[in-house]
């Protein structure tokens, strides 16, 4: 059996990395696979203090932004990790077969707390966990994500492991990052060696799913660059975080190989290249953005899309708890 799992935290608005680096390398992936399951995690967004009618209100904006890019709720199963309580309840189980020393090893917490380490809450420290309980919940055993999360889908396959070692079962699959896309890594318009990120407090280091078309076009022209030209060979970029963000961009989105991004703009100047990038963000992006709107104006009926998908989810979730609370020794009466 295989089954794909993901999902993105309802922090603020999706960008452009969220797209190319996750949801729109999910469209279409159920081909060969069992089921598909695409999470909103708004347990994960609570690692860090939110504002809870904008945390409600981002729930539903990410819900519209999977079925905008293309995610199919009739033929994948789309939720809200909230609704679903064997999340939590498997993250603190996971939690107990969890050593610190395997924690302490996740970069993202070290990125996320800073200096202010015995400021950060438990919930940060313990993100993979719940992020395991995520995808062990339902046996996943694919699970496409940008490259920043490879560490934490391999630490959920360590717990997977551990789990099954301990109670010498093969239990849970071991479940696989996939990293997918031509733009795995998508960098901040304003400094080519930073992730593009929804919590960059500069917001034209990004680009927003919610972005007109306007503001994409602006955002683009002042894109950080370097006074050379555009590099008509890949080696060309050493040195050049900004210029090679911009032309992978563009290559994702052309669906087309990095080099050949290179033959066909190298020697020209930024001048040129920008407005060429920028209309084709806004050919992709813009019916993306009306789509969601679509999808926002009808809140009852995206509300209904996200039980359905709640109930199916816990159908599965449901059945795998009771084999876990068995397996580890919890009464069940
Ligand atoms: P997050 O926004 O951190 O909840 O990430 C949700 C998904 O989007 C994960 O699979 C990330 O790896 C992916 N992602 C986030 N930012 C980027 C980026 N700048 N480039 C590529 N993928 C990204
Ligand atoms: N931690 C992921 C991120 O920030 C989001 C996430 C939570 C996730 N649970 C998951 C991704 C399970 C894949 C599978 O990007």
């Amino acid at each position: 059996m295989s089954r794909v799992f993901s999902g993105i935290q309802p922090t603020s608005n999706l960008t452009l990395g969220n797209y190319l680096g996750a949801i729109k390398n999910w469209v279409g992936l159920k081909e060969g696979h069992e089921s598909s399951l695409y999470c909103v995690v708004d347990l994960h967004a609570l690692t860090v203090p939110q504002d809870p009618e904008k945390l409600r209100k981002q729930t539903r904006e990410t819900a519209a932004a999977y079925f905008a890019c293309g995610i199919d709720y009739t033929n994948s199963i789309v939720f809200h990790q909230s609704a679903v309580a064997g999340h939590s309840e498997l993250s603190w189980l996971l939690g107990c077969l969890t050593p610190l020393g395997w924690l302490n090893r996740m970069t993202q917490f070290k990125d996320k707390a800073g200096k202010k380490k015995d400021q950060a809450s438990l919930g940060l420290y313990g993100y993979p966990t719940l992020m395991a309980a995520d995808i062990l919940l339902y046996k996943a055993t694919h699970v496409p994500v940008g490259d920043d999360q490879k560490q934490h889908v391999e630490l959920a396959r360590d717990i997977a492991g551990a789990f099954n070692a301990r109670y010498e079962k093969e239990f849970f699959p071991l479940p696989e990052p996939q990293i997918l896309g031509d733009a795995t890594r998508v960098m901040s318009l304003r400094d080519g060696t930073n992730k593009m990120s929804k919590s960059d407090p500069s917001d034209y280091s990004r680009i927003n799913l919610t972005d007109e078309d306007d503001v994409i076009a602006l955002k683009i022209k002042k894109a950080k660059t370097d006074p050379e030209s555009l590099p008509s060979e890949l080696s060309g970029f050493e040195g050049r975080p900004e210029a090679k963000n911009l032309m992978t961009i563009y290559a994702a989105l052309e669906g087309k190989e990095l080099s050949q991004i290179c033959t066909e703009f190298g020697g020209k100047p930024f001048s040129e290249f920008k407005p060429v990038l920028s209309d084709r963000i806004i050919e992709s992006l813009s019916p993306v953005r009306e789509k969601m709107k679509e999808f926002m104006k009808d809140q009852v009926e995206l509300d209904n899309i996200l039980k359905t998908g709640a109930e199916k989810a816990a159908d599965i979730a449901m059945k795998n708890m009771h084999d876990v609370r068995d397996i580890m020794g919890l009464l069940q009466v």
